[in-house]
Formats: C-alpha cells, structure tokens, sequence
C-alpha cells in the first residue's frame, strides 16, 4: 500500500465539476481581482469565523504582514512569537521592519507557552502574535490577558487552524486581528496561493483593504505605502465551493487522529498529539514524536508511507535569523520538539485501511527496533511532501 501525505486529488474530483463550471464563468466575465466572489467569500468566511470583517489577500504570508502594519507594527517595534513554526510567521514581522522575539512552547501543545510571554516585554513590544499550530489553537486567554494589560495587540497566526476553536470560539475571534492561509495543502485551500485577514476591527479592517491593493481605495490614489497582495476571482470562486464542506473535512480529520491515536496507544516511544481541553483540534497536522524520528520516518518511507517534519529546523536557527542573537539552547522545548516530530499523513479522504496501515508499519518499526542496536541515522530527514 502506498500512502501519500496527503493527497489533493481525491478532494477535487467530487467538486471537479462544480469548481470547473464556476471558473469557467468567472473567466467568461474576465473579471478577475476583487471582484463578486473575493467580496462573497469575504462575507461568507467573517461570517464562518463569527467576526464581523475579512479581508482576502494574496498568501497567508500577506495576511500576517498586512495584519501586523494594520495593527501599528513598525521599524523598531519587537514581536513576542514563537519559533516553533513555518517561516512565513517570522518573515512577516521582519517584512514590517520589526523584530521578532521568540518565547518557548509548552510542550504539551507545542504552542505559545502563556507563562513566558510577560517576561519577554520590554518597551517596543508591541504585539503578541502565537501560532494556532498544527489545528490546535494556542492557550489564548493568558495571551490575551497580558496584551490588555500592557496595551499591546494580539495578532493570531490561523493559517493552520481553519475552523478550530478554543472554548467554543473559532480562531480568528480570539484576537485583535487574525491572518488565514488558503495554500493548497491548508484545511480549506485554493488551487495556489490566498489568504484572509479577518478582525471585529472597523478600523484594521479598512487599513488593511488599502494596503492589499497599493495603500488605497481609489484607483490611482494612494494613502499610504501598500503592496500588491489581493486575493484573485478565481481562487476566491473555488474557496467559496470549498467552505461549505471545511466543518465535515475537519470532523473527518478528528476521526482519522482518534483512530491513530487509538491504535498507537501505549507504544513505547511514540508520543501521540493531546487536544488540550480547551480545544476543539482540527488537525491541519497529526504529529506525534519519537526519539528516533528520523529512523522511523526512513521505515514508514521503505513501507511507502509518505511523512512530514514541521518543522526540522527552528526558526531562531535559521540562517536567515543569525543576526537576532540566539543559539542552540536558547529555546530547549522548541529544540528538542524539532528533533523528534513527525507529521503522519493526514487529509479527509483517508481510508480506515490506510490509518491502519500506517499504525502497523510504526507498531513493526517499534517492535523490531526492541531486538536491535538504536542506529542514530546519519543525514537529516528527507522532507518529500509540498506541504508549508
Ligand atoms: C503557521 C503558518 N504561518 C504562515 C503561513 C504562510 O502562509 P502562506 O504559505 O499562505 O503564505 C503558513 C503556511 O503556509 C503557516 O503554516
């Protein structure tokens, strides 16, 4: 049996025709940027997120930039973040001239730990943004607390986490203002690149309108320093085919995560994902941990079973992040998660046999590795999937 990642075809084909039918119109009209069916959406995805404003943009990257000038982010503001996640997040803040500082994770979630935020506030912070990783929404209330209390904004980085809610709130609602991504491969993604912004902000809203399309309202006017960052009619048109399906897709997803965690149970050294109890998780991801990762991933790829690792290097050790001062060691939850996470396929046509298949494979990998030496392997693992 060969198991992909996640496998985009099997969605398309049952909405094939419907999406192909409406593309097809949207090109008939040769109407194509901010047009019927990006306003729709706009409309339709607040409304899925229970705020009143959503604002579609180029890329989830565009969404958190966007997000972050729109709420007063500058050169010389610091960010409090997290390194435990996809680049994009620490690219936006460096976009806006500022610097992003990072705090650890909590383990348990592997999101924003709340008991490390208000040490990390000097005079130029100005914004809070935790990462709703993997579908689990970070623990918000604690972050929220400490922003009000020392004026700062929240900015929530969503774009895993479509539909996910934390005591019975969807994300997007928890903060001041909260960025999507509609990358393909996301719980509700386009057929390339999009995203949203979406806020109970007047304000943020109306600030990020202008910036996504040259910093103003009027063609040929501009307000202010934009950029060109708006979602296309035809991403919008298939998105708006998509949504409706997004909470069953998430149900599905919940379903294949208790199964595997249902049959990998008990398994010595293999750490299953928890939902904290404030979450509803939509597993964007299932991740579970291992300490010989990158033995097991090379077993499941020699099963034909596809894997993922997100990520295996933390952001603060990027190269590109040299000059912001930190080191090995700086953050020992992020760092020790990084070597040991491996994502499981995970999508919601998945079959039952799969899951099993996949939870066989790691349940023979833990059994014979018992009778042998551990191997440390010898090169990092070999990421084969297109996911972000
Ligand atoms: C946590 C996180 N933040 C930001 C982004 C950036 O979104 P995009 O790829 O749409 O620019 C992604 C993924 O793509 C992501 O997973």
């Amino acid at each position: 049996m060969t198991i992909e990642f996640v496998d985009l075809k099997r969605q398309f084909r049952p909405l094939q025709e419907e999406i192909m039918s409406r593309i097809e119109k949207v090109l008939g009209t040769m109407n194509l940027f901010l047009g019927e069916n990006v306003y729709r959406l706009e409309e339709e995805f607040a409304a899925y997120c229970g705020v009143p404003h959503a604002i579609g943009v180029g890329s989830g990257t565009d969404a958190l930039h966007l997000a972050l000038r729109a709420v007063g982010v500058g050169p010389g503001d610091e960010v409090i973040t997290v390194a435990n996640t996809f680049f994009a997040t620490v690219e936006a803040i460096a976009l806006c001239g500022a610097r992003p500082v990072f705090v650890d994770i909590d383990p348990a979630s592997y999101t924003m730990d709340p008991s490390r935020v208000e040490v990390a506030i000097t005079p130029r912070t100005k914004a809070i943004l935790p990462v709703h990783l993997y579908g689990q929404p970070a623990d918000m209330d604690p972050i929220v607390d400490i922003s009000r209390k020392h004026g700062l904004a929240v900015v929530e980085d969503a774009c895993q986490a479509h539909g996910a809610e934390y005591k019975g709130a969807k994300t997007g609602s928890l903060g001041d203002v909260a960025a999507f991504s509609f990358y393909y491969s996301k719980n509700l993604g386009a057929y390339g690149e999009g995203g949203m912004v979406v806020t109970k902000d007047r304000e943020i809203a109306t600030s990020v309108q202008m910036l996504r399309n040259h910093g103003g309202k009027e063609r040929y006017h501009h307000a202010v320093m934009g950029v060109n960052a708006r979602l296309d009619e035809i991403q919008a048109v298939a998105l708006r085919v998509k949504l409706p399906h997004l909470d069953s897709w998430n149900a599905s997803r919940r379903t294949w995560a208790e199964e595997y965690s249902r049959r990998l149970a008990g398994l010595e050294d293999v750490v299953t994902p928890v939902a904290q109890p404030y979450a509803k998780h939509v597993y964007h991801l299932y991740v579970i941990r291992a300490p010989d990762r990158d033995d097991l991933q090379k077993w499941l790829k020699r099963h034909d079973v596809s894997t993922g690792i997100h990520y295996p290097v933390p952001v603060h050790l990027q190269e590109a992040c040299a000059d912001l001062g930190y080191s090995p060691g700086s953050l020992p939850e992020t760092e020790a998660a990084a070597r040991e996470i491996l994502s499981l396929p995970m999508f919601p046509e998945l079959t039952v046999d799969e899951v099993a298949y996949v939870c066989q494979t790691i349940i023979g990998y833990a059994r014979g590795r018992k009778g042998r030496r551990p191997r440390r392997s010898r090169s990092s693992a070999v990421r084969e999937v297109v996911t972000r």
